[in-house]
Protein backbone atom coordinates (compact mmCIF):
# COMPACT_ATOMS: atom_id res chain seq x y z
CA UNK A 1 0.00 0.00 0.00
CA UNK A 2 1.44 3.35 -0.44
CA UNK A 3 0.39 6.11 1.73
CA UNK A 4 -0.35 9.65 0.77
CA UNK A 5 0.22 12.87 2.56
CA UNK A 6 -1.58 15.57 1.36
CA UNK A 7 -0.33 18.99 2.90
CA UNK A 8 -2.80 21.95 2.40
CA UNK A 9 -3.19 25.30 4.28
CA UNK A 10 -6.76 26.35 2.77
CA UNK A 11 -9.91 25.45 1.40
CA UNK A 12 -8.91 22.39 0.15
CA UNK A 13 -10.78 21.72 -2.86
CA UNK A 14 -7.98 19.25 -4.68
CA UNK A 15 -7.34 17.48 -1.42
CA UNK A 16 -10.88 17.19 -1.14
CA UNK A 17 -10.76 15.68 -4.98
CA UNK A 18 -7.59 13.70 -4.82
CA UNK A 19 -9.31 11.85 -1.61
CA UNK A 20 -12.63 11.13 -3.72
CA UNK A 21 -10.46 9.76 -6.18
CA UNK A 22 -8.13 7.11 -4.28
CA UNK A 23 -11.29 6.38 -2.19
CA UNK A 24 -11.27 1.97 -2.18
CA UNK A 25 -8.25 2.35 -4.21
CA UNK A 26 -6.43 -1.28 -4.04
CA UNK A 27 -3.00 -0.01 -3.58
CA UNK A 28 -2.63 3.44 -2.51
CA UNK A 29 -4.16 5.18 0.45
CA UNK A 30 -4.48 9.24 1.60
CA UNK A 31 -3.48 8.51 5.29
CA UNK A 32 -2.99 11.85 6.14
CA UNK A 33 -3.72 15.63 6.04
CA UNK A 34 -1.37 17.70 7.16
CA UNK A 35 -1.61 21.77 7.94
CA UNK A 36 -0.36 25.06 9.08
CA UNK A 37 -3.35 26.99 9.47
CA UNK A 38 -5.78 26.23 12.32
CA UNK A 39 -9.68 26.77 11.22
CA UNK A 40 -8.50 25.97 7.15
CA UNK A 41 -11.47 24.46 4.98
CA UNK A 42 -9.13 21.40 4.52
CA UNK A 43 -9.21 19.97 8.12
CA UNK A 44 -12.91 20.13 8.46
CA UNK A 45 -12.85 18.01 5.04
CA UNK A 46 -10.53 15.73 6.87
CA UNK A 47 -12.78 14.99 9.53
CA UNK A 48 -15.52 14.20 7.08
CA UNK A 49 -13.50 11.89 5.50
CA UNK A 50 -12.24 10.88 8.82
CA UNK A 51 -8.58 10.86 7.56
CA UNK A 52 -6.05 11.77 10.46
CA UNK A 53 -4.35 14.91 10.31
CA UNK A 54 -1.00 16.51 11.48
CA UNK A 55 -0.71 20.62 12.39
CA UNK A 56 2.71 21.61 11.83
CA UNK A 57 4.44 24.52 13.99
CA UNK A 58 7.27 26.91 12.28
CA UNK A 59 9.78 26.12 14.50
CA UNK A 60 9.83 22.31 13.87
CA UNK A 61 8.81 22.46 10.61
CA UNK A 62 11.70 25.03 9.30
CA UNK A 63 14.68 24.61 11.97
CA UNK A 64 13.80 21.02 13.15
CA UNK A 65 13.16 17.86 11.09
CA UNK A 66 10.77 18.99 8.95
CA UNK A 67 8.74 16.80 10.42
CA UNK A 68 10.17 13.65 8.88
CA UNK A 69 9.88 11.77 11.58
CA UNK A 70 6.36 12.28 12.23
CA UNK A 71 6.08 11.35 8.19
CA UNK A 72 7.73 8.33 8.39
CA UNK A 73 6.38 7.23 11.68
CA UNK A 74 2.79 7.64 10.14
CA UNK A 75 4.34 5.29 7.28
CA UNK A 76 4.07 8.11 4.30
CA UNK A 77 5.69 7.16 1.07
CA UNK A 78 4.65 10.15 -1.09
CA UNK A 79 3.66 13.98 -0.22
CA UNK A 80 1.30 15.71 -2.97
CA UNK A 81 1.21 19.36 -2.12
CA UNK A 82 -2.39 21.41 -2.47
CA UNK A 83 -2.52 24.93 -1.65
CA UNK A 84 0.14 24.45 1.09
CA UNK A 85 1.71 28.13 1.29
CA UNK A 86 4.71 27.07 3.46
CA UNK A 87 8.45 27.05 1.22
CA UNK A 88 9.40 23.16 1.58
CA UNK A 89 12.26 22.45 3.93
CA UNK A 90 15.34 20.78 2.35
CA UNK A 91 15.31 18.26 5.13
CA UNK A 92 11.76 17.07 3.92
CA UNK A 93 13.06 17.42 0.20
CA UNK A 94 16.15 15.00 1.22
CA UNK A 95 13.73 12.57 2.91
CA UNK A 96 11.59 12.51 -0.18
CA UNK A 97 13.81 12.42 -3.40
CA UNK A 98 11.51 12.66 -6.42
CA UNK A 99 8.28 11.69 -3.94
CA UNK A 100 7.07 15.75 -3.76
CA UNK A 101 4.54 17.10 -5.97
CA UNK A 102 2.85 20.60 -6.21
CA UNK A 103 0.24 22.06 -8.31
CA UNK A 104 0.80 25.48 -9.68
CA UNK A 105 -2.15 27.48 -11.13
CA UNK A 106 -0.74 28.76 -13.75
CA UNK A 107 1.81 28.04 -17.27
CA UNK A 108 5.39 27.37 -15.34
CA UNK A 109 7.75 29.00 -15.39
CA UNK A 110 5.84 31.93 -15.84
CA UNK A 111 3.72 33.83 -13.05
CA UNK A 112 5.36 31.28 -10.48
CA UNK A 113 7.75 32.26 -7.51
CA UNK A 114 7.73 33.29 -3.99
CA UNK A 115 4.29 35.26 -3.63
CA UNK A 116 2.54 34.04 -6.31
CA UNK A 117 -0.51 32.00 -4.96
CA UNK A 118 -4.22 32.22 -5.50
CA UNK A 119 -5.58 35.46 -6.72
CA UNK A 120 -2.34 36.98 -7.28
CA UNK A 121 -1.91 34.84 -9.76
CA UNK A 122 -4.82 34.91 -12.14
CA UNK A 123 -4.63 38.86 -11.41
CA UNK A 124 -1.26 39.00 -13.10
CA UNK A 125 -1.69 36.57 -15.96
CA UNK A 126 -4.74 38.88 -17.07
CA UNK A 127 -3.00 42.23 -16.20
CA UNK A 128 -0.10 40.82 -18.94
CA UNK A 129 -2.65 40.30 -21.38
CA UNK A 130 -2.29 36.67 -21.79
CA UNK A 131 -4.15 34.79 -24.17
CA UNK A 132 -4.28 31.58 -22.11
CA UNK A 133 -3.27 30.22 -18.54
CA UNK A 134 -3.37 26.90 -16.81
CA UNK A 135 -2.47 24.26 -14.39
CA UNK A 136 1.96 23.11 -14.31
CA UNK A 137 1.78 19.79 -11.64
CA UNK A 138 5.75 19.76 -10.87
CA UNK A 139 8.25 17.70 -8.37
CA UNK A 140 9.18 20.00 -5.20
CA UNK A 141 13.05 21.38 -5.29
CA UNK A 142 14.41 23.63 -2.83
CA UNK A 143 13.32 26.45 -4.95
CA UNK A 144 9.34 27.68 -5.01
CA UNK A 145 7.37 26.30 -8.19
CA UNK A 146 10.70 25.34 -9.28
CA UNK A 147 11.25 21.35 -9.93
CA UNK A 148 10.62 19.22 -13.10
CA UNK A 149 7.55 19.81 -14.94
CA UNK A 150 5.44 16.52 -15.12
CA UNK A 151 1.95 17.97 -16.62
CA UNK A 152 0.47 21.22 -17.84
CA UNK A 153 -2.78 22.16 -18.99
CA UNK A 154 -4.11 25.10 -20.75
CA UNK A 155 -7.05 27.16 -20.73
CA UNK A 156 -8.40 30.17 -23.13
CA UNK A 157 -8.29 33.89 -21.73
CA UNK A 158 -11.92 35.33 -22.68
CA UNK A 159 -11.76 39.38 -22.88
CA UNK A 160 -14.23 39.41 -20.23
CA UNK A 161 -12.62 36.91 -18.00
CA UNK A 162 -11.85 38.67 -14.42
CA UNK A 163 -9.42 37.37 -12.21
CA UNK A 164 -12.27 35.07 -10.37
CA UNK A 165 -13.60 33.58 -13.52
CA UNK A 166 -10.36 32.32 -14.75
CA UNK A 167 -9.81 30.92 -10.93
CA UNK A 168 -12.75 29.25 -11.74
CA UNK A 169 -11.77 27.66 -14.76
CA UNK A 170 -8.31 26.69 -13.37
CA UNK A 171 -9.96 24.78 -10.11
CA UNK A 172 -11.92 22.70 -12.91
CA UNK A 173 -8.24 22.16 -14.56
CA UNK A 174 -6.84 20.72 -11.44
CA UNK A 175 -9.67 18.74 -10.48
CA UNK A 176 -10.09 16.89 -13.07
CA UNK A 177 -5.95 16.17 -13.86
CA UNK A 178 -4.27 16.48 -9.99
CA UNK A 179 -5.66 12.96 -8.74
CA UNK A 180 -5.20 10.89 -12.17
CA UNK A 181 -1.50 12.68 -13.11
CA UNK A 182 -0.68 11.43 -9.20
CA UNK A 183 -2.08 8.12 -10.13
CA UNK A 184 0.07 7.88 -13.22
CA UNK A 185 3.17 8.95 -11.36
CA UNK A 186 2.40 6.24 -8.00
CA UNK A 187 1.82 3.56 -10.97
CA UNK A 188 5.65 4.52 -13.15
CA UNK A 189 8.01 1.89 -11.60
CA UNK A 190 10.40 3.55 -8.92
CA UNK A 191 13.41 4.69 -11.23
CA UNK A 192 15.70 6.10 -8.14
C1 LIG B 1 -5.09 25.85 -5.98
O1 LIG B 1 -5.42 26.89 -6.88
C2 LIG B 1 -3.73 25.32 -6.31
O2 LIG B 1 -3.36 25.45 -7.67
C3 LIG B 1 -2.83 26.21 -5.50
O3 LIG B 1 -3.54 26.49 -4.30
C4 LIG B 1 -4.93 26.36 -4.57
C5 LIG B 1 -5.48 25.39 -3.57
O4 LIG B 1 -6.88 25.44 -3.61
N1 LIG B 1 -1.58 25.53 -5.22
P1 LIG B 1 -7.69 24.41 -2.65
O5 LIG B 1 -7.31 24.72 -1.23
O6 LIG B 1 -7.27 23.02 -3.05
O7 LIG B 1 -9.14 24.70 -2.97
Amino acid sequence: MQQIAIFASGAGSNARQIIRHFRNHPTVRISLIVCNKPGAGVLQIAEDEKIPTLMLEKDPFFRGDGYVGSLRKAGIDFIVLAGFLWKIPDTLIKAYPGKIVNIHPALLPKYGGKGMYGAHVHESVIAAGEKESGITIHFVDEYYDHGQPIFQSAVSIEPTDTPETLAAKIHLLEHKYYPVVIEEILNKPNKG
